[in-house]
């Protein structure tokens, strides 16, 4: 593969990340995500999987060496192991450095093999509570054993485990050390999301759910020694140690942070559009020029142009009176 000259954007960060949703369907229903009664995308509208094979590679021949598959939930798409399996011969050849996923844990009881197999080495795992009944309240569909399961085959098959955990008022506050004391004992790095106003539970819910990972970090301040660590994953997350415990704690926190400036990724959605910014409403329609040819001619110069117009940053705002800068369409279409 003959790779192109570098995606560079106009604020001169080099595009070398795509997350990718394949599927907008979930086994669950968290109710953050979605709404309880979704309507999801016609089948017709989904890139098929030759399609997402061929938008990946293209993209990697174009500078992405990181890849984080995305949905929905990606592993209910139907012969997703079809694509990770294909992705694997970028891994191989040394153009991609990196394939992982983000995931509910519900399959991977049935996939992590496999999944390492084709030379996935880390996960992420969303994961809010590990009390069955609130899981089940804040998921809807989902049961909690299930993904615990998941879980411990991913570290039994040799999967590095990040658990992601939405920090949600008045629901998760009361676990924020047993979760922690968790992840340490089984050895998963952890790390905490603010919820942000996505979908459409309304702001008045959202602005309710809201807890600050400034609460959070003074908690953790009050029963460990806490050093903030400088290193940055390329991603909006800090990082702090526990020194106690040795942990690496991780904090994402899109609505109090500026980490804009170090944007190095772009997200694809599963019928093909390319948002710029997860909280930017501007998108291209890439499924056009894939589909117009079988040539990567015209693919390619769309993701260049599209590109050229990454913006500066989001625009997500708390303030005392609501929530600004809010999106309308649902974590499940860009795929967090
Ligand atoms: N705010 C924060 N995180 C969210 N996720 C989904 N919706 C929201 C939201 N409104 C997270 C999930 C998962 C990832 C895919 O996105 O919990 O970790
Ligand atoms: Fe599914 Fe993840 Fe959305 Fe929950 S947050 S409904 S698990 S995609």
């Amino acid at each position: 593969m003959t790779k192109t000259a570098p995606l560079i954007d106009p604020f001169a960060r080099a595009i070398s990340y795509l997350r990718v949703s394949v599927t907008d369907r979930c086994d669950f229903r968290c109710v953050y995500c979605m709404s309880e009664n979704m309507t999801f995308l016609p089948k017709a509208d989904l890139l098929t999987l030759e399609e997402l094979d061929r938008m990946c590679s293209t993209f990697i021949r174009m500078g992405v060496e990181k890849l984080r598959i995305t949905g929905g939930e990606p592993l209910v798409r139907k012969g997703i192991m079809t694509f990770f399996r294909g992705m694997s011969r970028h891994l191989e050849s040394g153009a991609l450095k990196e394939l992982t996923l983000t995931t509910n844990g519900s399959q991977l009881a049935k996939y992590a093999a496999e999944l390492v197999d084709c030379g996935v080495r880390r996960i992420n795992v969303s994961l809010d509570t590990l009390d069955d009944k609130k899981f089940a309240d804040i998921t809807r569909w989902g049961r909690l054993p299930q993904v615990l399961n998941g879980i411990a085959a991913a570290k039994a098959a040799g999967l590095r485990v990040k658990i992601n955990a939405v920090a949600l008022k008045g629901f998760n506050e009361d676990e924020q050390f047993s979760l922690t004391d968790w992840c340490a004992r089984e050895g998963h790095d952890l790390t905490w999301i603010e919820v942000m106003p996505m979908g459409d539970l309304g702001n008045e819910d959202r602005l309710d759910q809201y807890w600050s990972l400034k609460d959070l970090r003074a908690r953790y301040a009050d029963r460990f020694s806490v050093t903030d660590l400088s290193e940055r994953s390329g991603g909006p997350a800090r990082y702090v140690r526990l020194e106690e415990t040795g942990q690496k704690i991780g904090f994402i926190t899109p609505l109090t942070h500026n980490f804009c400036e170090s944007c190095n990724r772009v997200r694809l959605t599963c019928t093909g559009e390319l948002y710029m910014c997860l909280g930017q409403e501007d998108m291209a329609d890439l499924r056009a020029p894939l589909r117009a040819s079988t040539e990567d001619g015209a693919l390619e110069t769309a993701i260049r142009a599209a590109i050229s117009h990454k913006p500066k940053g989001h625009d997500f705002d708390y303030t005392r009176t609501g929530a600004t800068g809010q999106m309308t369409r649902h974590m499940s279409h860009t795929g967090g």
